[in-house]
């Protein structure tokens, strides 16, 4: 058997992940054939698959997120792996908020490869020594670190100026600013007055702080060519998702020797996150087995295993080992485990995993703009509050 795999991992990191389910898949006698679309956070991924769907031809799986999820459930158009779940035992394993995306309508429709959080800082480790600075545990020490690293003349703070890029640090500027159960009131319940609060037009100013750290450059980069700065020592730091460890991982680093992962401060014991599920699509009869094969395959926990190491992100599954994970993937699944446990988990809106596609977009489009300069903070806050409302 054969499957075609729509996905947008093509960075080193990503492609590096993506390699170990590839030759999983060639050991059990499976080809896979590639069918890459360029673009962090995998808008573009979802462009080219509503042309296949609509042209009748979809990929045997498809890469995907959070609400994207459902909304192609809805559509009528993906398989039914329930049999194989309930074979498997994957209800036992998987955690309740990862489940909520795999499910629809109480069938499993996708096999959650990982989950990955937001909630991140990478830092060059030579930069914070050279510095004499330690992990920032406040907003003030963050500021503080920054303006050192600005003043010593490296880019203090490596960013790609794209909308989800911008609204991945919005992810943890809410969630620090405000505190986990602002975050949900704000971007999962869409509460008018968490959105319009003071609390918000702070969030915006500290983004405006943020901005005045990133280089000229920054306009449209894309997020790995931002890590490599922080690897290369031109940068002091990088606020993403647990995806730009393997790029630190993929260029021979180690972390706490050549860099350094801490939560975003004001973040620690929460997690926000987000889970790269692939999403069955139904195909022909033929290409069934394959199908299963690929899902079942996704789900061995030595797999979850020896892809989430090199991926940066941890298993998708609860009774997965921590033992062939590295520091940061170690403190990774910890966290993950104590939110879940203490209720501070939740979905990010950044990725997808807060509120469907229409919302998501239309609060991009208000961070992008203020990031950029076109509103000022309290402006902000009145577009958010107008944006969210006309989106749902
Ligand atoms: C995220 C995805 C990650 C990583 C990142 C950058 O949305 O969950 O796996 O690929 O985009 O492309």
């Amino acid at each position: 058997g054969q499957v075609e795999v729509l996905h947008w991992w093509t960075s080193g990191g990503e492609a590096a992940a993506l390699n170990v389910l590839k030759e999983d898949l060639q050991s059990k006698g499976i080809g896979w054939q590639d069918m890459p679309v360029a673009g962090g956070g995998g808008e573009q991924a979802m462009t080219v698959l509503r042309a296949r769907v609509t042209a009748g031809n979809p990929p045997t799986a498809v890469q995907m997120l959070g609400y994207d999820i459902r909304d192609w459930a809805e559509q009528g158009v993906v398989a039914d792996l329930s049999e194989t779940a309930k074979a498997e035992g994957w209800a036992e394993v998987v955690p309740e908020p990862v489940q909520f995306f795999s499910t629809y309508d109480g069938a499993w429709i996708a096999a959650p490869v990982n989950v990955h959080s937001t909630n991140w800082i990478w830092a060059n480790k030579q930069i914070f020594d050279e510095l004499g600075l330690s992990e920032p545990t406040s907003w003030d020490e963050l500021i503080a670190a920054l303006d050192k690293i600005q003043e010593a003349g490296y880019v203090a703070l490596a960013h790609g100026g794209q909308d989800w890029q911008d609204a991945t640090i919005f992810d943890a500027v809410v969630n620090a600013t405000g505190g986990i159960e602002f975050y949900k009131a704000a971007l999962i319940d869409l509460d008018p007055e968490a959105l319009g609060s003071d609390t918000m037009k702070e969030v915006f100013d500290r983004m405006a702080k943020l901005r005045t750290y990133v280089d000229d450059n920054f306009s449209g980069r894309d997020w790995n060519l931002a890590s490599a700065m922080v690897i290369e020592g031109k940068a002091g730091m990088q606020m993403m998702g647990d995806w730009a460890k393997g790029e630190f991982i993929n260029a021979g680093q180690t972390p706490g020797e050549d860099f350094l992962c801490f939560r975003h401060p004001g973040t620690q014991g929460t997690v926000t996150f987000n889970t790269d599920q692939f999403v069955m699509f139904q195909v022909g009869e033929e290409q069934r087995p394959a199908q299963i094969e690929l899902a079942k395959s996704i789900m061995e926990p030595s797999f979850q295993s020896s892809f989430n190491v090199v991926k940066g992100s941890v298993p998708a599954r609860t009774d997965v080992s921590d033992e062939a994970f590295d520091a940061c993937g170690k403190k990774a699944m910890a966290d993950l485990a104590e939110a879940n446990a203490n209720g501070t988990l939740y979905g990010s809106l950044a990725h997808g995993h807060a509120a469907p596609a229409a919302v998501k977009q239309a609060i991009y489009d208000v961070v992008t703009a203020h990031f950029n300069g076109e509103y000022d903070s309290e402006t902000a806050v009145e577009e958010l509050v107008n944006a969210v409302e006309a989106a749902q």
